[in-house]
């Protein structure tokens, strides 16, 4: 699967949710979540973030490897909604982003 890391916090460009063809990148409050159970690992998603948010889960550096576990406990939450657009927005984050300072200058 493709994850999520830092810089979208605060951030929320969301160029990647118009190039997912599986309608799987979910916003929560402060950041957009990938779903693994749902990512068909196509990597559209990659190129068009402006703030180089998104990596394939083997190729996150190390600082951020734990957004893997975040994306885990965000669906884990919530469950496979099977389609972000019809999910709309959660309002919510895993604790581990929530705990974060603010973030983006
Ligand atoms: Fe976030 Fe980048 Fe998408 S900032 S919403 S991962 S385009
Ligand atoms: Fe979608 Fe990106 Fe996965 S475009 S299918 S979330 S690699």
């Amino acid at each position: 699967t493709y994850v999520i890391a830092q810089p979208c916090v605060d951030v929320k460009d969301k160029a990647c949710v118009d190039e997912c063809p599986v309608d799987c990148i979910y916003e929560g409050k402060r950041s957009l979540y990938i779903n693994p159970n749902e990512c068909v690992d196509c990597g559209a998603c990659e190129p068009v973030c402006p703030v180089e948010a998104i990596f394939y889960e083997d190729d996150l550096p190390d600082d951020w490897a734990w957004y893997k576990d975040v994306a885990d406990s965000y669906f884990a939450e919530l469950g496979d909604l099977g389609g972000a657009q019809a999910a709309g927005p959660s309002g919510k984050d895993p604790e581990q982003v929530t705990a974060l300072p603010p973030q983006g200058e």
